[in-house]
């Protein structure tokens, strides 16, 4: 087997799943979501189940990969000593992440183009109708966002091309801490808007009457979709983590950060939406419609300042993209380089070609493919939707079901115990078993079921 590079330690493991799980995913879906889902009790419902169900199948996938030492797509098959179904089993962890990653660089497009215009200071507009018309314009328009999502995709996998620990890992390192930072300043101003005490209440003062299976369905499918789970991305990092790296104390940090991610993009976007008087169920265009509003608000009088801070905003919500695209990415490449013997630099040319054209199809579908449904809806709805809601909760149940069932679980305890060595692990290992066994398959199963019978 070829030789596989290893993260060179704690610190490079947690920054480097995080950087995985910060994203997107935490910036532009979950604002939307829970703008959509009815605010509070959506985030209410997201926070439980990224606890309780999302968390141990990250720890699982994790589990599989450094078991394993292999691919995602054969990681399942080596542990089951080549049991067929597993082997297969294993092929949607490489069909899922090439899905996502062909919608997910076209939003990254759109963050690329929204960093470079906002370098000119007559981009800022003070009305939210012309915000909201710019971006529609946009994204309805051929050649543009099909450029971004090109360029962007094709920075990401250059990153790939470098090697986990010359590219991902001194990537992620670097801009995670200064995304951050950006967003707590941005949350800080938003809160001072006039009137931006009704996001806050809207966000986060749950109305439990409203609470339906849908919202849960959304929220588990937000969840795995914020942590990367179900999808072979951490498995594939997984498979690169050390020995004696305390795997329990990695999860539970990448899964604080990234709720603690969600919450602060939620309070940088939703009060702001509310003091500007815009819908919050406006769908996938809300921060590319709310934030170049606020940045105008924040620069009134002083057109450079709304530049820059909005350059330097769109520039961390790019970078937070790419280290999730790269993560991505580089399922598929270890998977063609240890199947097909492949170079690194050829698995990368291979995915770019995939996932680009496919890209540029979800693209397209905001403008001239507009007409083409998938079951009443555009290719790009259709396939984060579908991704999400039910290739992701698939795999999260098979991933579930593996290790809480199939594994031998003195196996599953020696490494999350490091063979024993680490005392609290030990003690929480019943814990981590019983919501492994019972609580995770029955809740991801029940969604997926409300999800796909409709
Ligand atoms: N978790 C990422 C985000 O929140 C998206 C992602 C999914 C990245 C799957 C990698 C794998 O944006």
């Amino acid at each position: 087997m070829a030789h596989r590079e290893n993260f060179s330690g704690r610190l490079s493991v947690i920054v480097t799943m995080a950087g995985s799980a910060i994203g997107l995913g935490n910036i532009w879906r979950f604002p939307y979501l829970a703008g959509e889902q009815g605010g509070a009790t959506f985030v209410f419902a997201y926070i439980l189940a990224t606890v309780f169900v999302t968390l141990p199948i990250f720890l699982a996938e994790i589990i599989i990969g450094r078991r394993s030492r292999s691919n995602a797509r054969d990681a399942m098959g080596v542990l089951s000593n080549g049991k067929r179904f597993w082997k297969n089993a294993g092929f949607l962890a490489v069909l899922i992440p090439i899905v996502i990653n062909s919608y997910y660089s076209v939003i990254g497009g759109w963050s690329l183009d929204y960093m470079v215009k906002s370098m000119s200071p007559g981009f800022f507009r003070a009305s939210p109708e012309e915000v909201g018309n710019v971006f529609s314009a946009f994204i309805s328009s051929s050649w543009e966002p099909v450029a971004a999502h090109l360029v962007f995709l094709g920075i990401s996998v250059m990153v790939v091309a470098r090697g986990v620990k010359t590219g991902i890992e001194k990537f992620s390192k670097i801009i995670l801490p200064v995304l951050f930072l950006l967003v707590i300043a941005i949350a800080v101003y938003s809160l001072s808007l006039p009137g931006a005490m009704a996001g806050v209440s809207y966000m986060f003062k749950p109305d439990f009457s409203k609470l339906s299976p849908e919202t849960f369905a959304y929220a588990l499918g937000q969840s795995f979709y914020s942590m990367s789970v179900g999808m072979g991305a951490i498995v594939t990092y997984g498979s690169y983590v050390r020995k004696d790296e305390n795997i329990m104390a990695s999860s539970a940090l990448t899964g604080m950060s990234d709720l603690l991610f969600a919450m602060l993009a939620g309070l940088a976007i939703m009060p702001a939406v509310f003091a500007a008087g815009m819908e919050p169920g406006s769908g996938p265009g809300l921060i590319f419609k709310s934030v170049p509003y606020i940045f105008a608000q924040m620069g009134s009088g002083m057109p450079l300042l709304s530049a820059g801070v909005s350059t330097i905003f769109f520039l961390a919500v790019v970078v937070a993209a790419m280290t999730s695209c790269v993560s991505l990415v580089e399922v598929g490449v270890a998977w063609l380089m240890e199947r097909f013997g492949m170079k690194r630099s050829s698995a990368c040319k291979w995915i770019f070609a995939v996932c680009g054209t496919l890209g540029v199809l979800c693209s397209l579908s905001f403008g001239p493919l507009g007409g083409f449904r998938i079951a009443g809806r555009t290719l790009f709805d259709f396939l984060d939707w579908a991704s999400s809601n039910i290739l992701l909760l698939l795999m999260g149940f098979l991933v579930v079901v593996f290790v809480g069932h199939v594994m031998k679980k003195s196996d599953v305890r020696d490494e999350i115990t490091n063979s024993g060595t680490l005392k609290v692990n030990s003690r929480l290992f019943p814990v981590f078993c019983f919501l492994l066994r019972w609580i995770c398959p029955a809740a991801v199963l029940v969604i997926f079921l409300f999800n796909f019978l409709g």
